[in-house]
């Protein structure tokens, strides 16, 4: 008898931005004459930078060709990218990574949603309140969950976010072996300074943890004295890995490009206590099940790096800045508190219902698409997410029809 993995049957029914999609399509399909401005999902709208639209030509002219025609690449990407990552992203702000402690992806999501696997069953795992859902479904999945109880997967320790902790969460109180970060924040927009980073790391030294660090937002932080990166921080490559993502940052949501860095020093264990290299242990995961990122993508992300390109990727990132401020400035002139949207895409608004209440007044009422603050945990509850990324035009519409919406 075939069996499946009952673990996925603890899962809610549907992936958060699933839901909120198919939510948007019957919304649509009863009011065929209502225009939907998305802010929903944090997918790009600007294309691709110039710089990397004429690296990616050319790459796909070299497929064209059998002199300089590429197959199967190496799994964890083509050293002209790692060795540009190493350099302009972590080397050139004092954090010692090398270009082979970098793993070439498809996306941020499957790297995070993946990196589990490497884990037993029976770790303790923390996971801030609110949370990207990717950590904590593939966990499920991973079988290190109980039930789903209160919005909550017992067997998680839930590390609250909140205004009083101006959502950057504490330490955890239980045990806690492999801890979620995520700075900029998804979905918050809240950023970590680093001496609250160094707390984490410390922690992660004195409890034998490990931290999984989700940066895919970095590059909308404007403010020099906070980390980009966990490996500023002084013993972070010990204990975390880095996640990054050309996505957000020069628009490859459609594209595909992310990487994950491993330093080579970066450890867990076996059996008692005998340390063992995250980064083998990954390289040998990726090598088996993964045949890497196609050539002329990786072409085109390695133009993020240029001289054009590091400018070109700076005005997309403003230009969605100048959104988030815009879309601050409207909610707040609605009376609704809003947090985020200073060094991050998104802002998260305290409504005055329940999240998805106020989801289905904007839709209804407004033919706006937010994500309710209660689809990223019990502690989004009263809050929704309204993202920067879409053209002005359409921020600035959105804002004059929610306010319409509200009198
Ligand atoms: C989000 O809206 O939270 C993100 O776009 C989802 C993702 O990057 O997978």
């Amino acid at each position: 008898m075939i069996r499946i993995n009952e673990n996925y049957l603890k899962l809610n029914a549907s992936y958060l931005f699933s839901d909120i999609a198919r939510r948007v399509a019957d919304y649509s399909k009863k009011n065929p004459d209502k225009e939907i401005i998305r802010l929903g999902i944090g997918d790009v709208t600007l294309p691709l930078p110039p710089a990397c639209i004429v690296a990616f030509h050319r790459a796909v002219d070299d497929m064209a060709s059998e002199k300089t025609f590429r197959g199967y690449g190496p799994e964890q990407g083509y050293d002209f990218l790692r060795e540009k990552i190493a350099e302009f992203d972590f080397r050139s702000r004092g954090a010692r990574i090398a270009a082979d402690e970098i793993f070439v992806s498809d996306g941020a999501k499957c790297d995070t949603g993946n990196f589990q696997e490497l884990f037993a069953d029976d770790i303790a795992i923390a996971v801030p309140d609110p949370v990207y859902p990717v950590y904590v479904d593939t966990n499920v999945m991973g079988g290190r969950t109980g039930g789903y109880r209160e919005g909550r997967y017992t067997g998680l320790v839930y590390l609250d976010s909140n205004e009083e902790n101006n959502f950057v969460p504490d330490l955890p109180k239980k045990r806690a072996d492999l801890v979620y970060l995520c700075f900029p924040n998804n979905p918050t927009g809240a950023t970590a300074t680093k001496e609250q980073l160094s707390r984490w790391v410390r922690y992660a030294h004195e409890n034998n943890a490990l931290i999984l660090f989700d940066a895919a937002y970095e590059s909308f932080i404007r403010d020099d004295s906070i980390p980009r990166s966990i490996y500023e921080i002084e013993g972070a490559d010990e204990v975390a890995v880095e996640f990054r993502s050309f996505s957000k940052t020069a628009g490859f949501t459609g594209t595909r490009c992310a990487f994950t860095v491993i330093p080579k020093k970066c450890r867990a264990f076996a059996g008692k206590k005998k340390p063992v290299f995250i980064h083998q242990l990954w390289l040998r995961r990726q090598t088996t099940k993964f045949n890497g990122v196609s050539y002329p993508v990786q072409r085109a992300a390695e133009a993020v790096y240029s001289d054009e390109g590091r400018k070109q990727v700076r005005q997309l990132g403003d230009f969605y800045l100048q959104n988030a401020a815009v879309i601050r400035k409207g909610m707040g002139a609605l009376g609704f508190p809003c947090h985020g949207g200073v060094n991050a895409p998104y802002i998260w608004i305290r409504g005055d219902r329940d999240s998805w209440a106020f989801f289905d007044m904007l839709l209804d009422r407004a033919g706006v698409v937010c994500t309710p603050g209660a689809g990223f945990g019990r502690c989004g509850e009263g809050y929704v997410r309204i993202s920067a990324f879409n053209s002005h035009e359409n921020v600035e519409r959105a804002l004059e029809r929610i306010a319409r919406a509200l009198k």
